[in-house]
């Protein structure tokens, strides 16, 4: 049975403070609020068509059944029809033309979900079909593109490949994922006096939410009340696409005023929404002799689908991670953002990281295959050192890319590990085991500079609890927990006294979504802040009362400390005697990430805060006969900083491990020619489940300073741990060539049963 084998002191490690509701089923999600009496559900009628003109859309069968309501289409949009966030291209209901199978077209409202459903059966449309463009290579040659491409550049690539002693062209393929969050998509709107709304969202960006609700609706966002519990799972899947289905809400709210609630069902939410972007590439690698990497270029192909949704930030992050954590000298990476006639594609834990991570590991996979070394001995040898650049002008400080390596190398004794499979490969026909090292370097920030900020509201109510508003969304990864052990620490009270609030944006307003695995960092950085604002009056109040200067005074479990020496003063008569003072018990502060910035006329500058840092090193064992295969053993050492709950951070790193192996492996996506989703259930979708999951995981925490722009030191480690899994792609190749030496490496993820087969027998 599977096992993490641990490495983390959880004895004292802080529990996630929604575990007691989640295990009692008592959390509460969108589909949870308490709705009001009356309250109408909706259904969305989605484009039956890739691409193609709308010529005619009759529902007047469906108007007429018992219970409808009504049916909004674009006509009954009050200001614009128009939900894209970085380019202005994308409608909330289809208009004359139609640009992807599952496109909403219509909302219908009626007085149960079961009716609405019902009278989508019976909506006629009729569809003059175009040519549908599916992949980015189409794309690409039929010049469909969402914006300008992007190029980074450092060296000169063409001067140095003529002087490498080899050079490697190939050509990779990593498709899309799923999200699957748990909790799909989904709101709930009410109707507020004077026309204002309320929304209850299932979304990583409430303010986003309120701002296109808003743009729709032709109304000031002061009008927009957006407010989020938590969610059950976001992955990036709801950055930018809970939004539509918030403002379909809203909408029908403005005209009915009557509170709408829109769920999507699963089918629903598969066939609509964007998922990871599939990336074409190809690449060229030139090494010298002493297996130095002196040149890559790589142009990556971006299946982005049919609107820019957040594409082009996620492709800036492909170039961003193009060389992983290895230093190269002369870089030259281009990536085209291509659209085609699939739900547009968006963020999905990595952001566009993990697909051009995959490039240059298959490139260094290719390289070694041909000069008769070990990948691991190419990766070891190119690995970031202090002061080196990246191709985006950012020089490398506080590296740990080989300390991780090394100790990954040295606790995990990689060399033993690989005789034991060599051995084992010797002694086995039919089962081969594969071994691969997979290090990472991820840069945290939102690369997008002005994004990088956030603001906390602290309120200490006058009997001495404490409730907390941060711009923060709890998606899971347990970023509430750790603001209460913020606030918890700093005042040195009971966490039952602390309260984390709902995230909503008449309290913290104007905020970047939960995403860039950046959090905690930027929300707890905003609540240190407010919190030092508090104690700073709550110290004057002290010395005044003890008759001591403010200097000496200290919190420690709800008693005031004049140097080091306890005093009768509690933490409840100090807020008392705080209200009394006629102090306020308020703080409201901002935080904006100091340092960073970038110049995309140079495509140069110092976007990121820091970077994290590991190395993984994963062994499987594939059957030869059926082509299946299992994880055996993932052991890595991974770079926490100093991490602040190692329960909750042992958490991410196991989470995004899998869902890393799974996007390398068994996870397909498939879209038929015409544009429409084949793996649109769970049958034909396949996940990792608790049988797929490595069998061993063992985590060791790198031992570092940590970084100060991190919160407390412990670096954000939401999205970097999935990239581990891309060393499972080539642990597959590797026991599959140890199976037929005549195997050619191809570099086309995932690497699914049925490839697994092909690939052993193939010639
Ligand atoms: N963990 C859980 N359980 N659920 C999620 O939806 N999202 C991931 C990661 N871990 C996610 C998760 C993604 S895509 C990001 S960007 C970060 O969490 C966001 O949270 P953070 O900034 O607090 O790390
Ligand atoms: N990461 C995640 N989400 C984002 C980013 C980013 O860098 N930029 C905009 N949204
Ligand atoms: Mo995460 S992809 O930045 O929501």
């Amino acid at each position: 049975m599977n096992k993490t084998v641990l490495h983390h002191d959880l004895k004292n490690a802080v529990k996630n403070i929604d575990s007691f509701t989640h295990v009692r089923g008592e959390s509460l999600y969108v589909d949870d609020v308490n709705v009001r009496q009356g309250t109408y559900h909706a259904v969305v009628f989605d484009a039956p068509k890739a691409h193609g003109i709308i010529k005619s859309l009759n529902y007047s069968k469906a108007e007429k059944l018992e219970g409808i309501i009504r049916i909004f289409t674009y006509k009954d949009i009050p200001g614009e029809n128009q939900i894209g966030g970085i380019i202005p291209d994308e409608t909330l209901f289809a208009e004359k033309e139609v640009h992807f199978w599952g496109q909403p077209i219509a909302l219908i409202v009626a007085e149960t979900e079961f009716i609405a459903r019902q009278a989508r059966r019976l909506i006629e449309i009729e569809i003059e079909e175009l040519p549908v463009i599916t992949t980015a290579k189409e794309a690409k040659a039929k010049g469909s593109f969402i914006n300008a491409p992007r190029s980074f550049e450092l060296g000169d690539t063409s001067e140095a490949l003529k002087k490498c002693d080899y050079v490697f062209e190939g050509e990779t393929f990593s498709n899309g994922q799923e999200h699957l969050y748990i909790e799909a998509q989904g709101a709930y709107a009410e109707p507020l006096e004077n026309g204002n709304i309320k929304i209850s969202s299932s979304t990583q960006g409430p303010t986003q939410v309120q701002k296109t609700t808003a743009r729709v609706l032709g109304v000031g966002m002061h009008k927009i009340e957006v407010d989020v519990t938590r969610l059950g799972g976001g992955f990036g899947g709801k950055e930018d696409q809970a939004t539509p289905w918030a403002v379909m809400a809203a909408l029908a709210t403005f005209h009915l005023n009557q509170s709408v609630k829109l769920i999507l069902n699963r089918h629903d939410d598969l066939r609509m929404t964007g998922k990871r972007h599939p990336y074409e590439g190809t690449y060229k690698i030139g090494l010298n002799k002493n297996l130095k990497i002196v040149a890559f270029e790589a142009e990556y192909l971006q299946n982005s689908g049919a609107a820019a949704d957040l594409s082009p930030a996620i492709a800036e992050r492909t170039l961003f991670h193009a060389t992983n954590s290895y230093f190269v000298k002369n870089v030259k990476t281009t990536v085209y953002s291509c659209k085609t006639n699939l739900p547009p594609n968006t963020a999905f834990r990595g952001f566009g990281g993990p697909q051009g991570k995959f490039v240059i590991e298959s490139a260094i996979a290719h390289a070694a295959s041909e000069m008769g070394v070990l990948p691991m001995e190419i990766q070891e040898a190119n690995l970031l050192k202090e002061n080196d650049v990246f191709s985006y002008g950012q020089i490398a400080t506080q590296v740990e890319a080989i300390k991780a390596w090394n100790t990954a190398k040295s606790k995990f004794n990689v060399k033993d590990l690989q005789n034991e499979i060599d051995r084992f490969n010797d002694q086995n026909d039919s089962i081969k085991k594969g071994l691969a090292l997979m290090p990472i370097c991820f840069g945290i920030s939102f690369t997008n500079t002005p994004m990088n900020h956030a603001r906390a509201l602290v309120h200490i109510y006058q009997d001495g609890s404490i409730g907390i508003s941060t711009a923060a969304v709890e998606m899971g990864q347990g970023v509430n927990t750790k603001l209460l052990q913020i606030a918890v620490d700093f005042f040195s009270v009971d966490p039952k006294k602390v309260k984390i609030e709902t995230t909503n944006t008449t309290r913290v307003a104007n905020t970047s979504p939960s995403a860039a695995s950046s959090t905690a960092d930027l929300n707890g950085k905003a609540l240190l802040k407010a919190c030092e604002g508090l104690l700073s009056r709550l110290k004057t109040v002290a010395s005044k009362a003890l008759n001591a200067s403010d200097e000496d005074i200290t919190l420690d479990n709800e008693t005031v400390y004049v140097n080091n020496k306890a005093t009768q003063l509690t933490w409840n008569d100090l807020i008392s005697q705080a209200m009394l003072e006629r102090v306020s018990l308020s703080e409201n502060a901002h935080y904006a990430t100091p340092k960073i910035h970038f110049d995309k006329t140079k495509e140069k500058g110092h976007p990121f805060a820091y970077h994290v840092y590991g190395t993984a090193i994963l062994t499987c064992t594939v059957d030869c006969i059926r082509g299946i295969y299992e994880f055996d053993d993932v052991k890595m050492v991974h770079d926490y900083g100093k991490s602040m709950s190692t329960g909750i951070d042992l958490g991410q790193v196991e989470g995004a491990l899998v869902q890393g192996i799974g996007w390398m492996t068994m996870e397909e996506i498939a879209y038929n020619e015409q544009g429409k989703l084949l793996s649109n259930a769970l049958s034909t979708y396949k996940v990792p489940d608790l049988f797929s999951v490595p069998k061993n995981i063992e985590v060791i925490p790198l031992e570092t300073e940590g970084n100060d722009m991190a919160i407390l030191k412990s670096k954000a480690v939401g999205e970097p741990p999935l990239m581990y899994g891309i060393g499972a792609y080539f642990a597959i190749q590797n026991a599959i060539l140890a199976f037929n030496p005549n195997y050619t490496m191809t570099f086309n993820a995932p690497m699914t049963p049925e490839k697994v087969l092909m690939s052993l027998y193939s010639k």
